[in-house]
């Protein structure tokens, strides 16, 4: 039977059961597809088609979602297509269809104008060696510190207030987390709708947020995902020493009697102060990777391209969609 290509429209209009059935399998749970959907009616910067699916009778085989973003590179603004959910029913596997939709995906946007993809995987998934073969290049390893937090920093900063976040203080971050990535590539100008979103869609619970602000102006943030024995603060963002250290003495206090580990993008240099009890800074899992689109990109290494001029490459964790 010959595969067919549809988009997320037709395959949620007519094939929901097998579009279901499809995420349920190779994802081993369900996606909240109605999430994205509002996520979509609020402005989220989804492409067109949203995602693509390997259709072959009534059965969906293949998927991949796709979106765009931000980014600044040597060349100035620009949007990328960011692909994600990646996935192949397990019966249906090692026939070629991931790898035909992303070339679907790659022939769609390449003609609708980014020069990029970029996507996020494990170096050992099983995706990743597919992701080389179709040109994707290493462009940034997050990497990760951590500590057993027994006994929590104690420094009082009278005029920083630490509280948890609102709704409403999303263009705030947005701000903030501009002005501290001024000067930086990769992901240094976030679309401020995406705070918004992240909150609406649930990928970023407003309790694990945590904002720093003097005289009521916000002018930093943390994320604080707790689990029973660690808790990760994988997006630090802080422009200044001393709304750095107040956020910190917040995350460790909140830590107590757990190992807390911090994303490491927000640090100023690998011998910042704040870092210096916590463990030498570890390679992580992930990675995100990077397609060239456009012929004039196809003969770079992107990773060096990325921090030309020896400009610092902005990528945190909710950049690592
Ligand atoms: C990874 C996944 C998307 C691959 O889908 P697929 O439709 O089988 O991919 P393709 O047939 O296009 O594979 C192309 C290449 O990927 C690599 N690959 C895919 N599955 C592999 C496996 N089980 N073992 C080793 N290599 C594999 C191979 O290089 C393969 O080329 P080859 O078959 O010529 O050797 C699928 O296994 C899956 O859904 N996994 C679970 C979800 C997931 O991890 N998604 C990736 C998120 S980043």
């Amino acid at each position: 039977m010959a595969i067919e290509i549809v988009d997320f429209d037709e395959a949620y209009q007519h094939y929901r059961n097998a579009l279901v059935s499809l995420h349920y399998s190779a994802w081993g749970g369900l996606d909240d597809l109605t999430a994205a959907l509002r996520a979509r009616r609020s402005g989220f910067p989804f492409a067109p088609y949203l995602g693509l699916y390997a259709r072959e009778d009534n059965a969906l085989l293949s998927a991949v979602f796709v979106s765009h973003y931000p980014v600044t590179t040597p060349d100035g603004p620009e949007t990328v297509a960011g692909i994600e959910l990646v996935m192949t029913r397990p019966d249906a596997t090692r026939r070629g269809l991931a790898g035909q939709l992303l070339r679907e995906v790659h022939r769609r946007e390449q003609t609708a104008g980014p020069r990029l993809s970029l996507l996020c995987t494990g170096r050992s998934n099983l995706a990743y060696e597919l992701y080389l073969k179709l040109g994707y290049q290493d462009i940034f390893t997050p990497r990760a510190a951590l500590r057993y937090i027994d006994r929590p920093t104690t420094t009082v900063f009278p005029t920083i207030r630490v509280r948890r976040v609102r709704t409403r203080d999303a263009l705030a971050l947005a701000r903030v987390h501009r002005r501290t990535n001024a000067g930086a590539l990769g992901f240094a100008r976030r679309d401020p709708r995406s705070f918004r979103t992240r909150f609406l869609s649930g990928a970023v619970a407003v309790r694990n947020l945590l904002v720093a602000e003097r005289h009521g102006r916000v002018e930093g943030y943390a994320t604080l995902e707790p689990h029973l024995s660690w808790s990760r603060a994988a997006e630090v963002i802080a422009p200044t020493s001393d709304v750095r250290a107040a956020l910190m003495a917040r995350l460790e206090r909140e830590s107590k009697g757990r190992w807390l580990a911090f994303g490491s993008e927000w640090f100023s240099g690998d011998d910042d102060p704040e870092l210096i009890r916590y463990t030498p800074l570890l390679p992580s899992y992930s990675v995100m990777m990077a397609c060239p689109l456009a012929p004039s990109l196809r003969r770079r290494n992107l990773y060096r391209w990325f921090r030309s001029g020896g400009k610092p490459f902005a990528c945190q964790l909710l950049d690592m969609f």
